[in-house]
């Protein structure tokens, strides 16, 4: 452990804690990652329609001669996330992605995002080959976050159930009794909350406090946070709904209590996506990375999508909501590593298999979760599924 961490007592992580922490892995711990300096050092040059057009040909015959299917995040450049829909792959939220991946009969999985979503891939689907356009394209939540420290933590609260966020490296879920995204995580929480489990949660702090607040659970919260949710400004957000008082708000749960409170709509980005869609209003403020907006205004082509604020009245940056890795992706890279099959996510076998079995219960919980409201009609009571899932799944999760 690193001389000045020693002292820490394994109670419960204090913000000041936290955000030496994070300094201090972001500028020396994670040398396989980029800090976030360097992220945006590696945003690569937009380019010409010609070049788009041209990479995009060639991505799509290197697609098919290695049997490649490409996954996309919504937070990636619009000309990724077409491209991945246009060639019979796919744009979603982590959970989806994760899905997707694994039950995709390709050979070879081109995964553009950060680092933990293609680790989950490969976890998933250990067979095939995981390809992501720059391997150090990471996330602030996983290099707030390092193993050795989470484990310690988890190791002082033996008592406690272990519910990690998908949003950390693979060596953190191996410690883990279940991964959540965002989009199941209430779910999974008011679950285990109902078989009188207490909770230890990482990284995110705020996703952690709503879940707390929406389900009454017992969790003890990492102080890990996103940079880009921890910026939206709840003052800021109160006087652009004044101006704007028609609109929806839109909220992604990594943002700070003061934004969520001011929510229409919180969830993940697919939840987001959905509302913006689905929703009869025309206007919506949108707390998230902005990328989710390509799709959001393809779908809803007539509403009007409203930036929410990042920074005070005196900054020059009303909203500089752009995740720095997931802008790390870009064309380019994405045919080099298909031509040349480089940065391919390797991972120990062992630990694939630790990291394994809380994504596979995730992966089970919300596929029972969706069959039976699909029986049920949607609106049946969670008390109901839960008897239903301790009648399916007895033996699976009592022992958690
Ligand atoms: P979703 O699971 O909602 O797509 O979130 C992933 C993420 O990294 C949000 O910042
Ligand atoms: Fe991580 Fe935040 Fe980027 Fe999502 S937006 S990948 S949580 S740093």
């Amino acid at each position: 452990m690193k001389e000045h961490l020693a002292s820490y007592p394994y109670e419960k992580p204090s913000l000041d804690y936290m955000q030496t922490h994070i300094e201090f892995a972001t500028e020396a711990q994670q040398s396989n990652a980029c800090t976030l300096h360097e992220a945006w050092a590696k945003v690569p040059a937009a380019l010409n329609a010609t070049e788009i057009q041209q990479y995009q040909e060639e991505i799509r015959e290197l697609l098919k001669q290695h049997n490649a299917v490409m996954v996309a995040h919504y937070y990636v450049e619009p000309e990724l996330q077409d491209l991945a829909l246009a060639t019979g792959g796919m744009v979603g939220d982590s959970l989806e992605m994760a899905k997707f991946c694994k039950n995709h009969p390709a050979d070879t999985l081109l995964v553009v995002g950060v680092r933990f979503m293609g680790e989950t891939a490969k976890i998933l689907s250990p067979q095939k080959t995981v390809l992501m356009p720059d391997l150090e394209a990471t996330c602030s939540l996983d290099l707030g976050c390092p193993a050795d420290e989470f484990k310690q933590f988890c190791d002082a609260h033996p008592d406690r159930t272990v519910v990690v966020y998908a949003n950390t490296s693979a060596e953190v879920k191996a410690h883990a009794d279940w991964v959540v995204t965002s989009s199941i995580a209430i779910e999974i929480v008011e679950y285990l909350h109902s078989q009188g489990k207490k909770i230890i949660w990482g990284p995110d702090r705020h996703l952690g406090q709503y879940i707390q607040n929406k389900t009454g659970a017992d969790m003890l919260l990492w102080q890990g946070s996103c940079i880009v949710h921890n910026e939206f400004k709840g003052i800021e957000l109160t006087h652009l709904k004044q101006q704007h008082p028609e609109a929806i708000v839109l909220v992604h749960p990594e943002s700070p209590a003061e934004v969520v409170a001011q929510a229409d709509v919180v969830g993940s980005t697919s939840k987001l996506l959905n509302a913006a869609v689905q929703r009869p209003e025309h206007e919506f403020i949108v707390a998230t990375d902005q990328g989710i907006v390509h799709e959001m205004q393809k779908q809803a082509p007539h509403k009007t999508f409203i930036a929410a604020p990042t920074a005070g009245n005196g900054a020059t940056c009303k909203s500089c909501a752009f995740c720095p890795w997931m802008a790390m992706n870009g064309l380019a890279a994405c045919a080099e590593v298909l031509r040349n099959q480089s940065q391919q996510v390797q991972l120990d076998a062992a630990l694939i298999e630790e990291a394994r079995a809380p994504i596979q219960r995730m992966l089970d919980f919300s596929e029972a979760y969706k069959n039976y409201h699909q029986q049920q009609q949607l609106g049946a009571g969670l008390a109901q599924f839960q008897q239903w899932l301790a009648t399916q799944h007895e033996a699976k999760y009592s022992a958690l």
